[in-house]
Parts: structure tokens; sequence; C-alpha cells
């Protein structure tokens, strides 16, 4: 079978590439309003893709924000079903000015990483690049007649903002949605030549905080030392949220958080990671983390507070000498096994409206959040995933818990009761969410060629 597929994939190469070339000039962006049009063309095109790859019933199903799209292909009710989730959306490609190519006008350059080229563009790893490789195996597996299970398609428009309409979509469609397991390509690997499974993302609880002090902005010099300054007042707020041990200062911020054995760290330890490669690759003289962790834990197992912005006051041309009003901030927290996200919310906003000196009005606003989730690495779809990869990749998969959110995933395992194989072709250094974004072309075409043998390990291993 595997020949088949190898086969069918070098002949079919230059088009696979092409077509998503074609769905990465569409700017799906999610968070702003301005693209929703775009946003609907991407879902109609992402339909239209998967019927003619080989799937029996599409559907666009419309939501109150972006719809989600649906297809199916049911060979034989008693086989396995994978679920395949994906998303169609991407990031806000800001700051523009920063890219050396349009976001939405893909390129496809070597790089020292990539020799064999990466295809640039917003969404060409997260997630458009790595949700297309599902649709080409599919096809790549109907036309080599060797689709060994059902198909359930479920590719969504709201990862980048929360993932809200899916939630409801997926409590109303259990029943649509029935699988055995669910699969999913939107976290990466180690490196091109250290193939690795994600077991674990991080939850995810954000906040927006306003602090008021005068009721107008004020002539520096006139009130200037006897009257609370905000943006003063709001620094040293989020200053104190961490102690010299870069522990976070919250009461209770901990007290669920799960403490891994000293052999499960000793396991962790051994994936490859070498701290000077890292602190090169994003321009850092030191690292910097909670004490007593190394880097790899601080980026994965343990939990964080970190501002994502910071404004008020004058930031145009020149000085002008004042005290303003108002401050803001926006400050995610990334949360870790048996920490609920409503829970961190809450216990934020109690301590920082207690921390806040009498002088100011403070105004905490939560946002989207969601639960962190790990895997087994002993359960048939992590399994079926790995010897999957240690055929195309030539080497058994490292198990990984990775710092980023996939805030759905957890629902799924509460609402629908199965577990996600989290199977990412993607790269660290691929820049998403970043300017420059992109995904290698050997990224791509090794994603094609190994979830045809997922589809055929699960259903040996299921049937
Ligand atoms: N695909 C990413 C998450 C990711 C990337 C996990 C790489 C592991 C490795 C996803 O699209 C993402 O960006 N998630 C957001 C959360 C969301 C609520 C905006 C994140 O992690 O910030
Ligand atoms: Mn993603
Ligand atoms: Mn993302």
């Amino acid at each position: 079978m595997h020949q088949e597929i190898k086969k069918y994939l070098e002949k079919n190469k230059d088009r696979f590439v092409d077509e998503l070339i074609e769905l990465l000039k569409i700017p799906s962006v999610s968070a702003d309003p301005k693209f929703n049009h775009e946003v609907l063309k991407t879902a109609e095109a992402v339909e239209q893709r998967l019927k003619e790859a080989g799937a029996d019933l599409t559907e666009i199903c419309l939501t109150k924000g972006h719809p989600i799209v649906y297809g199916e292909k049911i060979i034989n009710p008693d086989l396995p079903t994978i679920l395949v989730y994906g998303h169609y959306d991407v990031q806000p490609a800001d700051p523009i000015a920063l890219w050396d190519s349009p976001p939405f006008e893909p390129v496809i350059k070597t790089t020292p990483i990539h020799p064999e080229g990466a295809i640039f563009a917003r969404g060409a790893c997260d997630d458009k690049g790595q949700m297309y490789m599902h649709v080409k195996a599919f096809e790549a597996m109907i036309q080599t007649g060797t689709l060994p299970c059902n198909v359930k398609f479920m590719i969504e428009g709201e990862e980048e903002v929360g993932s809200e309409n899916l939630e409801t979509f997926v409590k109303e469609n259990k029943e649509r949605l029935k699988a055995d397991v669910i699969l999913i390509s939107d976290t990466g690997i180690i490196a091109n030549d250290i193939p690795s499974i994600t077991t674990g993302l991080r939850g995810l609880s954000y906040v927006e905080v306003e602090v008021t002090g005068p009721n107008r902005d004020l002539h520096s010099g006139l009130y200037g030392g006897g009257v609370p300054n905000p943006i003063n007042v709001l620094a040293k707020m989020i200053a104190s949220l961490h102690d010299e041990h870069k522990h976070i200062t919250i009461e209770g911020f901990y007290d669920n958080v799960e403490e891994l054995w000293a052999e499960e760290r000793a396991e962790m330890a051994k994936a490859p990671f070498n701290e000077e490669e890292f602190k090169q690759s994003i321009g850092l003289k030191d690292v910097e983390g909670e004490a007593g962790y190394t880097t790899p834990e601080r980026l994965s197992i343990r939990p964080t507070l970190d501002v994502n912005g910071i404004w008020g006051g004058y930031t145009g041309e020149g000085a002008k000498t004042v005290i303003p009003s108002k401050a803001y901030a926006k400050i995610s927290m990334r949360l870790v096994p048996h920490q609920s996200s409503d829970e961190i919310t809450k216990k934020f906003t109690e301590h920082f409206l207690k921390i806040a000196p009498k002088s100011v009005d403070v105004k905490v606003t939560p946002h989207h959040g969601g639960e962190p989730y790990v895997t087994p690495i002993n359960f048939p779809g992590y399994v079926a995933a790995a010897k999957a990869m240690e055929d195309t990749f030539g080497k058994k998969p490292v198990p990984v818990r990775s710092g980023g959110s996939i805030p759905i995933v957890a629902l799924f395992e509460k609402e629908l009761g199965l577990k996600s194989v989290l199977m990412g072709f993607g790269l660290d250094s691929d820049a998403i969410h970043s300017p420059n974004e992109h995904f290698g072309l050997f990224n791509y075409f090794k994603g094609i060629e190994t979830i045809p043998l997922f589809y055929k390990y699960f259903t040996e291993i299921n049937k």
C-alpha cells in the first residue's frame, strides 16, 4: 500500500503544492471582521477540495461566527472511523512591514533548515498547510484504492479566536461526529530528522486589565508627583505577579498543578534539546524562567503568566508631558494538567483587584480560555501514529509535551469521549503567528506520506 501512495505522491507533488498555494492566497483571518468574506470563501474552497478528493458528503455548517466544513466517506460502518480536525483560519498578518514577501502571496524559498524549499505565507504551517496534507492523503488513498476505514473531516474557521462556535457544534452533533479517534496535524516535530508526537497541550486563561487613575489626562508637571499614574501603577502590579524565583504570586495558582515524578522528568529530559541553539534561534543572550526547572520543562509542563500587550498614555512622535487617565494590558496564562481555566481566571481577578492601590480603579475582563490536555502513549491512536512515523522517518518518534494550546482538544474528550492524536509536522522555527511564516515542502510531503500509514495501522489495531 505504501509504495502506491508514494508513487501517487511523487506523480502529483507539483499539483499538491499549487493547490495549497491557491488556498493560502485567500486571507482567512478570523479575528478581523474585515476578512469575513474571505473566511467564507476559504470554507467554500475547502469544501470543494474535499468533494474533489472523494468525500461522499460535504457540508458548510453555518454558525454564529465562521462556518465549519464537514465532510465524510463511510465505506463500511463496521470499520473504524477517523475524525480529522483542522482549521482553515489564520492569525492576522501584522506587522506586515516585517514580512519579506506579502503574507497572502505565497512564494517558495529555501532556508538552511529547509534546503528543499518552504512555502512562505500566513497559514502555511498553522494550519492550512497541515490541514491540507489530510485532504491530499485522503485523495491519495481514494485514488490508489487503499482507504482502509471510514473518515470524517471537521475543519473549522475559528481556532485562532477560541473555537466558541465549534464547541456548540460539537455538543449538538455528537451522533454525526461518532468516531474512534481524532487525528490532528496542528503541532510540530522536533526537527526534520527527529520525529516526535505531541502528548500534551497547555490550557489557557486570558484576561484584559484596565487601570483608571484621574478622570482625564493631566499635565505631568502640574499634577505629577501628587496623583497615581495608572501606567506606573499597572507596571508595578504586573511586576509583582512573579517573585524573584519567577514563581507566580497569585494565591492558589499552583494548587492543582500536576507535579511530575522524577522518573517522568528524566524520561522527558531524553528528548533532544540544545539550549545554545535555542538561544541563538531567537537572538537571546540568556534564558529566563522558573527556578528549579529546565528550559524544556518551563516551556511545557509548567504554567506561565505573560503580558501580551500593554498600552496607555502618549506613544506618538516626540514628547508629550502627560499623566494618562488609563492604562491597559492583555495577559495570558498557560495552564497545565489539573488547572482549570475558569478557576485560574477567577483567582487572577481576585488577586489583581486585591493588590490594586486604593488610588486607582481596576477592571478585569476575561477572554476565551481552554483546558490543558494530555494523552497516554499506550492508546491505539498513539501507537498507530508512532508506527506510521517510524516507517516514514526511519526512526521512532519521541513523545513531547507542547507549550502551545488547542483548547478544543480537551473539549473533544469531554463531549465526544475521544482522544486526539497530535501528529503534526511543523517546526518551531516555521514562525507560526510571526512574520515570514513558512512550511517546509519536506514536511508537507512527509505528512501526506505518513497519514495513510496512520489509517492503516489504526485500522489494523482496531479490527
Ligand atoms: N496550532 C496552534 C497551537 C500549537 C502550535 C500547539 C504548535 C503546539 C505546537 C494553534 O493554532 C494556536 O495558535 N493556538 C493558540 C490558542 C488559541 C486559543 C488562540 C495558542 O496556543 O496561542
Ligand atoms: Mn493551529
Ligand atoms: Mn495558531
